[in-house]
C-alpha cells in the first residue's frame, strides 16, 4: 500500500506555485528562468526566483530567494520544495550552495520536485540530493 500525505496532495499546486514565481525571474545573463515554492510545516507557500547581478557571483538562485523569504518571515521548517524551469534542455537540479541551505531546514527524506518546463517532474528525496550535508551540531 502507498502511504500518502496531505502534503503529497498539495504537490500540484506547489509546482504551480514554482512555475509562477519564475515569471519574476530577473536573469538577463544567463536567460534561465527559475523558480521555486517552499511548503512550510504550517501550510504556507514561499516563493522565490532566480536574481542575478551584473557581477555574476553576487545573483543568488531561486531556492535560496524562496528559503531566506520564509525565514525572514520566521518560518524555518520545511515539508516539500518545488523547482521549475521553462522549457530548456536543463532541468533546475539545485546547485550545491543551494542543496546545502534547504537541508538546514529540511530533513533527508524531504521531497524535492524538479520540473524542466516540458511536463516531467523528477522527484527526489533531499538525502539523494546531498547525502552527509554538513549539519553543525550546537551545544
Ligand atoms: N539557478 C537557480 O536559480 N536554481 C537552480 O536550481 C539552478 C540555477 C540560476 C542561477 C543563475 O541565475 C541561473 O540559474 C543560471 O545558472
Amino acid at each position: 500500500m502507498i502511504k500518502t500525505t496531505i502534503d503529497d496532495c498539495r504537490f500540484p499546486e506547489l509546482v504551480q506555485a514554482a512555475k509562477e514565481a519564475l515569471q519574476n525571474s530577473y536573469s538577463p545573463y544567463s536567460n534561465y528562468k527559475v523558480g521555486a515554492a517552499l511548503l512550510t510545516e504550517q501550510g504556507k507557500i514561499f516563493t522565490g526566483c532566480n536574481v542575478e547581478n551584473g557581477s555574476y557571483g553576487a545573483s543568488n538562485c531561486a531556492e535560496r530567494t524562496a528559503v531566506f523569504k520564509a525565514v525572514s518571515e520566521g518560518q524555518r521548517r520545511f515539508t516539500a520544495i518545488a523547482i521549475a524551469a521553462e522549457d530548456t534542455e536543463t532541468p533546475p537540479f539545485p546547485c550545491g550552495i543551494c542543496r546545502q541551505v534547504i537541508s538546514e531546514f529540511c530533513s533527508q527524506e524531504t521531497p524535492v520536485l524538479i520540473y524542466d518546463g516540458n511536463g516531467a517532474v523528477y522527484n527526489a528525496e533531499l538525502g539523494e540530493l546531498i547525502p552527509h550535508a554538513f549539519d553543525f551540531k550546537r551545544e
